[in-house]
C-alpha cells in the first residue's frame, strides 16, 4: 500500500514546539510497517505522551464529532474548529475533496496534528450497493456477507471515509420497527454470525488493514425492543433477555475486534442508554472486554436532557462522559460543557484523559497518523471494479427468498412473449437500492432486469398506483429530498384500470409491491404493516383478472400479505436488493439461478402478532388448538411463514439424524450428522439448520433455538453429509437465578431441517 506520509515526514514544519512529542510519536510509528506490530509497540506510552501535551480544549476536541456543515457553538466553521484542535471526528461527509481538505487542516495546521476520523453510515455499500442487511442476512452466508462489507469498506476508504457506523446488531422481533431492515433479523445465533462477518469485512483482520474502515457495533443495547415498534421509544427488557438475546451479537463484535460501539438513543429499563454506566462500562468494558471507544448516537448526549434524565445540558455532558460515552456525535455538548465541568471539579481530568486515551489508541491502531489521507487517484478504479458489481449481483441472488410457489409457476419460461410488469416502483432505479445510500449511481430496476432477461418478449409496464404512506417522511426531508407525494385518488384508480388491462394482455404478471426506500429504516415505524397507498386494491384487481401473478416484494420488513398468501401463486421476497437488483431478480424469476435465501425473521399474519419470534417459550398450553391456549381467536397464531423458510426450484430430502452418543458430559461435545440429498431436477443451495430445545431445568427454555446452520450446494441426485457440534457454547444459557451462564445436566431435543419447523429429530442427555 502506498503510504502517504506528508504528515509523518520528519522534515515537516510544525506550528508549535509542543508538537515535537507528537512528531516523535509519528516518526517512531512510521518505522513500524505492520499495523498489528504497531498496535503492540507501546501503544499506551505513545498515546500518553501525546495526552501530556494536550490542552483541556484539545482533549475535549478529540471527544467531539462535528457536523461538517454545521456551525460550532460560537458560529465557528468546521475548518476553524478543526484548526483549533476542537474536533476529533467529522460526521456525514462523503465529498472526497472536502474530506481531504479537512484532514490537511487537522494534520498540518492544528497544533498537534492529530488526524480526524470521518464517520458515515456505510451500511450495505458505498458506491455499489448490496442488498440491505436483512437481505444479506437472508443469505445465511457469513462468508459472502464478510466479502460485501470488505468491498463497501474499500469503496468508502478510497474516498476518505475511514469509519462506518455499521454493523447494526439489534435483534428485531417486531416488524413495525422500521429499522428491522438494517439488521440480521430476530435470531441471536444468526445475528452473532452476521456480526462477526461484518466486523471482519469492514475492519479486516486488524485495525489499520489497508482498504478497510473502522466499524461500529450499534446500537448498544436493545434498541430493537422499542415499545410498540415505535422508533426511539423506551425498551423494557429483562436481564435474561438482554444476556441471552440482545447482548450476544455485541459480544461477538467485541471478540472480533470491533473498534467502536454506538450508544443507543432510547431508555433501557428507564435509563437512557447514552447515560448508562451499567451498559457502557460494566457490561461493555468490564464484562465483554471492549477495548475501543464509544460514540453516542446522533445528538444522544444532548438528548439525555430531552429524556428528562439530566437536569440540563451540563449534566447531560457529565452523565454521558461518566457513563463511558467517549465521543459526542453532533450535539457539541461535550465541547461546550465539559471545560467548565472539569474546572469545577465535577468531571475529574482522569475521566477526560481515559476517554481521550481510548479515542487516540484507535487512531494509532488504525495507522491514521502514518496514513491520514486516502489515495483519491484510485477512487474511480475501485468504484468501477467489475468484481464489485458482480458481487452485488451474487449477494442479491442469494438474499432473495421464494416464499410461495403454488403449481410451480416459477421459474418462468424463457419463451414468454408477453409480460406485464406492474407496480409503483417497478421501474425505479433508485428505490431498489433501499435506505442508507451514499454515492449516487443508478441501479438496475425490476423492469430493466425483466426486459434484459426476456429480450424477445413484449414487456408492458404500468405503475398501477402509489405506495406512499399517508404521513410525511421525515427521513426524506432530512436528506433534503422532497418526500414523494401520494398520487391523487382518481389517478390511482386510473392506474389500477390500466394495470388490469395490461394484466389481461399478458401471459404472466410480475406485480412489484412493498415499500419505498424511505418507508423502511430510521423513523419509519408502521402500525399496521399493511400495503400502503392503493397497493392492496391493485393486488386484488390484478389477481381478479385470473392471469398468473408473481408477487415480487421490495421492502425492508415483513408486511401484511396474508390475503396474497392464499390468492397469489408465487411470492418472492427480494428486500431491497441493491445495484444489480433487477438482474438478480430476473435471474431468480427465470430459474437461471435457483432461489436459496431463507427468512431471518418470522413472518407475521398481522401486526398484532408482534413481538413475533420462533424461539418463544412453551406456555402451559402449548398447542395451537383447544380453547384454553395462548392462541388468538381472530387469526391464527402461527406465522404466515416460519423463521428459516425459503423455497427452492428443487427439493431436498433429509436422512435420519445420527448422534455420536446418546449422552455427553458438561465437559464434552456431541456430533450431530445428517445426510441431505437433492431429490429434484436442478442444482440448488440448501441452508441446513439445526435447532435445540432443553426439556427441563432451572428455567423454561425456548421451544426451539437455532444453534447451527450450513449452506450447501447440491447437484441433482447428489447427497452430502452435514455435521454440527454441540457443547457448552451452544447449550448454555444465562440464568437470572445464578446471574451467569449455566450448562445444565438434563435432556435435550435436536432437530435438523430446512426451516424452524425442521422435523428430523433426536434427543440426548447431558450428564454432570
Ligand atoms: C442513527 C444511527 C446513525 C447516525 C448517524 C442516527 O440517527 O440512529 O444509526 O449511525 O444517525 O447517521
Amino acid at each position: 500500500m502506498t503510504i502517504q506520509v506528508a504528515a509523518a515526514a520528519p522534515s515537516k514544519p510544525r506550528l508549535s514546539p509542543l508538537a515535537g512529542a507528537a512528531m516523535v510519536m509519528l516518526v517512531s510509528a512510521s518505522t513500524v510497517a505492520n499495523p498489528a506490530a504497531l498496535a503492540n509497540a507501546d501503544l499506551s506510552r505513545r498515546v500518553d505522551a501525546l495526552i501530556r501535551r494536550m490542552t483541556l480544549d484539545e482533549k475535549i476536541g478529540q471527544l467531539t464529532q462535528i457536523g461538517a456543515d454545521r456551525p460550532g457553538p460560537n458560529k465557528e466553521t468546521a475548518h476553524e474548529l478543526i484548526r483549533s484542535g476542537r474536533a476529533g471526528s467529522v460526521l456525514w461527509t462523503i465529498n472526497s475533496e472536502d474530506i481531504r481538505k479537512m484532514q490537511e487542516i487537522a494534520v498540518k495546521e492544528s497544533r498537534l496534528g492529530i488526524p480526524l476520523l470521518f464517520g458515515f453510515d456505510v451500511i450495505h455499500g458505498y458506491k455499489n450497493y448490496f442488498p440491505v442487511p436483512i437481505g444479506l442476512a437472508s443469505s445465511w452466508d457469513p462468508a459472502l456477507v464478510e466479502r460485501t462489507a470488505a468491498i463497501a469498506a474499500k469503496e468508502a476508504s478510497v474516498s476518505g471515509v475511514n469509519w462506518t457506523f455499521a454493523p447494526m446488531l439489534d435483534i428485531a422481533r417486531d416488524a413495525r420497527w422500521g429499522r428491522m431492515v438494517e439488521g440480521a433479523g430476530e435470531d441471536t445465533f444468526l445475528g452473532v454470525a452476521m456480526a462477526r462477518a461484518q466486523v471482519r469485512g469492514f475492519q479486516g483482520p486488524a485495525l489499520g488493514t489497508p482498504d478497510r474502515v473502522l466499524a461500529t457495533a450499534k446500537h448498544f443495547a436493545a434498541y430493537g425492543a422499542a415499545d410498540g415498534g415505535r422508533d426511539y421509544d423506551s425498551a423494557y427488557v429483562p436481564d435474561v433477555q438482554l444476556h441471552n438475546v440482545y447482548f450476544p451479537p455485541f459480544r461477538a463484535a467485541v471478540d472480533a475486534g470491533v473498534g467502536t460501539v454506538m450508544a443507543a438513543y432510547m431508555t433501557l429499563n428507564d435509563v437512557p442508554a447514552s447515560g448508562s454506566r451499567w451498559l457502557m462500562t460494566d457490561v461493555l468494558r468490564k464484562d465483554m472486554g471492549f477495548k475501543g471507544f464509544v460514540i453516542s448516537d446522533a445528538w444522544s448526549v444532548a438528548s439525555l436532557e430531552a429524556h428528562r434524565f439530566a437536569r440540563d445540558s451540563a449534566e447531560a455532558a457529565e452523565r454521558g462522559i461518566k457513563a463511558g460515552v467517549n465521543m459526542d456525535m453532533g450535539s457539541n455538548t461535550y465541547l461546550t460543557r465539559l471545560p467548565r465541568l472539569v474546572k469545577l471539579g465535577k468531571v475529574p481530568m482522569s475521566v477526560i484523559d481515559q476517554a481521550v486515551r481510548e479515542v487516540l489508541a484507535i487512531k494509532v491502531r488504525m495507522g491514521l497518523f502514518e496514513r491520514p489521507y486516502a489515495d483519491l487517484s484510485r477512487k474511480e478504479t475501485v468504484f468501477n471494479d467489475p468484481s464489485h458489481r458482480a458481487a452485488t449481483r451474487e449477494a442479491a441472488q442469494r438474499s432473495i427468498v421464494l416464499l410461495r410457489n403454488e403449481g410451480a409457476l416459477l421459474p418462468l419460461k424463457p419463451s414468454l412473449q408477453r409480460i406485464a410488469v406492474i407496480g409503483p416502483i417497478a421501474d425505479s432505479t433508485e428505490e431498489i437500492k433501499g435506505p442508507w445510500t451514499a454515492e449516487a449511481g443508478a441501479a438496475v430496476s425490476v423492469l430493466e432486469g425483466v426486459r434484459a432477461r426476456w429480450p424477445q418478449a413484449t414487456v408492458e409496464f404500468v405503475r398501477g398506483g402509489d405506495m406512499q404512506r399517508a404521513y410525511a417522511l421525515p427521513w426524506d426531508a432530512r436528506e433534503g429530498k422532497p418526500a414523494p407525494t401520494l398520487m391523487a385518488e382518481a389517478e390511482m384508480r386510473a392506474e389500477e384500470a390500466k394495470a388490469v388491462e395490461a394484466a389481461r394482455r399478458a401471459e404472466v404478471v410480475v406485480l412489484v409491491l412493498g415499500e419505498r426506500a424511505g418507508m423502511a429504516g430510521e423513523a419509519a415505524s408502521s402500525a399496521a404493516l399493511t400495503l400502503q397507498g392503493n397497493q392492496q386494491a391493485l393486488l386484488e384487481a390484478v389477481v381478479a383478472t385470473g392471469r398468473p401473478v408473481v408477487l415480487l416484494l421490495l421492502n425492508g420488513r415483513p408486511l401484511n400479505i396474508t390475503w396474497a398468501a392464499s390468492k397469489v401463486a408465487s411470492i418472492v421476497e427480494a428486500w431491497f436488493p441493491g445495484t444489480e437488483g433487477g438482474h438478480a431478480i430476473a435471474d431468480i424469476l427465470s430459474g437461471a439461478v435457483n432461489p436459496s435465501g431463507r427468512l431471518p425473521v418470522t413472518w407475521p399474519r398481522s401486526a398484532g402478532h408482534a413481538p413475533h419470534y420462533y424461539n418463544h417459550n412453551t406456555t402451559h398450553a402449548p398447542e395451537d388448538e383447544g380453547v384454553f391456549t395462548s392462541r388468538y381467536a381472530d387469526v391464527s397464531s402461527l406465522p404466515l411463514y416460519p423463521f428459516g423458510h425459503g423455497l427452492s426450484y428443487t427439493s431436498f430430502r433429509y436422512g435420519p439424524l445420527e448422534l455420536d452418543g446418546k449422552s455427553i458430559s458438561t465437559q464434552s461435545k456431541l456430533r450431530v450428522s445428517v445426510d441431505v440429498e437433492n431429490t429434484g431436477a436442478v442444482a440448488g443451495d440448501e441452508v441446513v439448520q439445526l435447532y435445540i430445545h432443553q426439556r427441563s431445568g432451572s428455567a423454561t427454555r425456548a421451544v426451539r433455538e437455532l444453534k447451527g446452520f450450513k449452506r450447501i450446494r447440491l447437484k441433482p441426485g447428489a447427497r452430502e453429509r452435514v455435521s454440527f457440534t454441540l457443547g457448552r457454547d451452544e447449550l448454555q444459557f444465562w440464568s437470572a437465578a445464578k446471574r451467569g451462564w449455566v450448562f445444565e445436566p438434563t435432556d435435550f431435543d435436536v432437530w435438523v431441517g430446512g426451516d424452524s419447523r425442521a422435523s428430523q429429530h433426536a434427543n440426548f442427555t447431558v450428564t454432570r
